[in-house]
């Protein structure tokens, strides 16, 4: 009550901002609204001149929607309601949808036929996991002369596709017309976080007053991809592809060898078999679309390393179809009908990836030019580019730290800083003064600049930003490749490795791998350090990586050594990276003839697989770790046999 009668001034001044701010938000809007209404009323009055109709062309008599529908139940009551011929505006007898369930294990409701009379069939096809041959079959079935194929049936329509088809087929002889397609919401749809996402989009619609407005739909819409060049006039596919029966007579319907999940590449290849034919007239839709309704659940969505995966596979396939393996569009289409500006939105992670990237690069630039009026002239050059760096870590989820860092150097009687595995690695360069020293993980280079000698660095994806001041020889590969090829190895590790650090893929039979192939090319005395044995948390030691902070199962190596090879001098130190506890291993007393672990590594692979050295809390790990005083290690990296 106090808080009405004397409202705070400054939540009022906010208050009274948002609300001028919401107004002119509104006015911009209402503008772009009036801007589009001018621009219709223009390109109307323009196609008021209706074009000559192609000499003996029969008149529209109607269209058949070839519509594939796999496990979308909710979403096909939208798709079926933009296929109306109330809402396309024509007479009920000139709409026929064909819906053609792919064995969908959530079957079409019973009713929909009742609901919407314009459904004229449901064909269901079994055990093919290709919608082609449904697909096909619906075209078969199809009785109009104009038949429209819509690939995923979740795929929504714009008003005027009938009207614009009835202009559009005595006008030519062989008409292809793509409808462009878009993507429904606001956002790229594999970012969705909503949990309901079709709610959501419900919502979203209503207020919009979808489906009265049809055209609404361009204004929560978004291009499906992320490039800014891409517009429809270059569209590689489309998800309602319209032409006549005759065409599809002449062309064939979709190639029956696409028979993996999805169809792969079918309607790709479709698409650009009908468009490059030079006696069909490819025209796209200027003002209408197909809006792709989100029909996954956020954990369904695909990680962008499995797309690939896929995309990958589709092309094989494609390959063997077509002989080649790309995907292309090299034709103008004939624009016809109105051009909507306010379909021009790209996904807004490319507009906030793009203002990103100018800033950085801004910013880089601002700091370079500083150094330079400052005089400054010492080596140092800021990398302008924002693009080279693979570094997916920076997307991780940050692990929260647990700060044990001031409590382990009291245990160690040491400084915090010396904890710091870089340091700690120089130390043990310090104490062997090797003359060849080999790296597996080198990613930015940071571990191997330390190295004062001729140095070897293996890593499938380095990105060196720290300057090596010694000889260094790179290989980008995996270090199993690496290794597979002997005669290079006895090249460049053939003098005998006296330092070497393991710090690659962090999985213990990966590290178990590099330890076998790397004993074999050390010198005698020489050492090994492993990286990621001691790490402080349990989600760090998860084999599937989630966190920035991670070290995998590397710690069991510790006692595998131990079991296996109890003539090696195993010690194990405290080391951070930031607030992080990883952990250094040190290993001396290396003998490259031993072959133990290579002739028992089925079993010890074995009993890594079957939880043998799991842990299930990191007291556990401390037990079997069982690290040393950090004023030991020059002591543990110095013996040389
Ligand atoms: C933690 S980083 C290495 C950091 C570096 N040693 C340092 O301290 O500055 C791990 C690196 O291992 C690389 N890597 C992953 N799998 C690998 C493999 N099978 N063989 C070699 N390197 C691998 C990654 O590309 C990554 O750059």
């Amino acid at each position: 009550m106090a808080e009405q009668k004397n409202p705070d001034p400054q939540k009022q001044r906010m208050r009274e901002h948002i609300a001028t701010l919401q107004t002119m938000r509104d006015n911009l809007r209402q503008r772009d609204r009036d801007h589009q209404a001018a621009f219709d009323r223009l390109t109307d009055s323009l196609a008021a001149e209706r074009p000559l109709s192609a000499k003996g062309k029969p008149s529209f008599d109607g269209i058949s929607l070839v519509i594939a529908y796999y496990n979308i139940p909710q979403q096909i009551e939208r798709t079926l309601e933009s296929c109306s011929p109330a809402y396309q505006g024509c007479a009920a007898d000139e709409i026929e949808v064909i819906l053609v369930d792919n064995g969908s294990t959530q079957p079409l409701p019973d009713d929909l036929m009742e609901r919407f009379p314009h459904v004229r069939q449901i064909l269901r096809i079994e055990d093919k996991p290709s919608p082609v041959f449904a697909l096909n079959a619906g075209i078969q079935a199809a009785r109009h002369e104009m038949v429209a194929v819509m690939i995923d049936g979740a795929h929504m329509l714009s008003p005027g596709v009938v009207k614009h088809v009835r202009d559009l087929q005595p006008m030519f002889p062989n008409p292809v017309i793509n409808v462009p397609q878009y993507i429904l919401g606001m956002v790229s749809q594999n970012l969705h976080t909503s949990p309901d996402v079709f709610a959501e989009e419900t919502a979203n619609l209503t207020r919009m007053d979808w489906p009265e407005d049809g055209y609404a739909l361009f204004d929560y819409a978004v291009y499906p991809g992320e490039n800014f060049a891409r517009s429809y006039v270059g569209a590689i596919e489309s998800n309602c592809l319209i032409t006549t029966r005759k065409v599809l007579d002449e062309f064939g319907g979709f190639d029956e060898r696409y028979d993996e999940p999805g169809g792969g590449f079918a309607n790709l290849e479709l698409f650009s078999r009908l468009i490059h034919a030079p006696q069909n007239t490819y025209i796209t839709l200027a003002g209408e679309g197909s809006f792709h309704q989100n029909h996954d659940g956020t954990t369904t969505q695909r990680s962008p390393e499995e797309r690939d995966q896929l995309v990958a596979g589709y092309k094989v396939r494609h390959r063997a179809v077509t002989g080649s393996d790309r995907v292309f569009n090299s034709r103008s289409p004939v624009l016809y009908g109105k051009a909507r500006h306010l379909s021009q939105q790209v996904p807004t992670i490319s507009q906030e990836f793009k203002d990103a990237s100018s800033r950085i690069l801004r910013q880089l630039a601002n700091i370079y030019v500083a150094r330079a009026r400052a005089g400054m002239t010492d080596n140092y050059k800021p990398v302008l580019s924002v693009g080279g760096s693979p570094d997916e870590r920076l997307a991780r989820t940050p692990l929260p730290p647990l700060g044990l860092l001031p409590e382990a150097a009291a245990r160690n009687k040491v400084e915090k800083q010396e904890l710091s595995y870089l340091r700690c690695l120089k130390q043990v360069h310090k104490a062997v003064r090797p003359k060849l020293y080999f790296e597996i993980g080198v990613d930015t280079g940071a571990s191997l600049a330390l190295a004062e000698c001729p140095a070897v660095g293996v890593d499938p994806a380095f990105v060196i930003t720290n300057q090596q001041t010694t000889p260094c020889r790179l290989f980008r590969e995996k270090s199993d490749d690496f290794f597979a090829n002997t005669d290079r190895c006895k090249n460049v590790l053939g003098q005998g490795i006296d330092l070497a650090f393991l710090d690659g893929m962090h999985l213990a039979e990966f590290i178990l791998r590099d330890f076998i192939k790397t004993e074999r090319w050390m010198a005698k005395g020489g050492v090994i350090l492993i990286d990621d044995v001691l790490p402080d948390q349990m989600e760090m030691l998860e084999r599937d990586r989630r966190f920035n902070a991670w070290c995998g199962d590397v710690y069991k190596i510790v006692p595998i050594l131990r079991r296996y090879r109890p003539d090696l001098e195993v010690s194990v130190f405290e080391t951070f990276i930031g607030a992080y506890r990883k952990g250094l291993l040190v290993v001396s007393g290396i003998d490259p003839s031993n072959n133990t672990l290579e002739t028992q590594y089925d079993q010890i692979a074995a009993e890594i697989a079957d939880g043998t050295f799991d842990v299930g809390s990191i007291t556990e790990l401390e037990t079997v770790i069982n690290p040393r005083p950090i004023k030991d290690l020059t002591a543990a990296a110095g013996r040389r046999g």
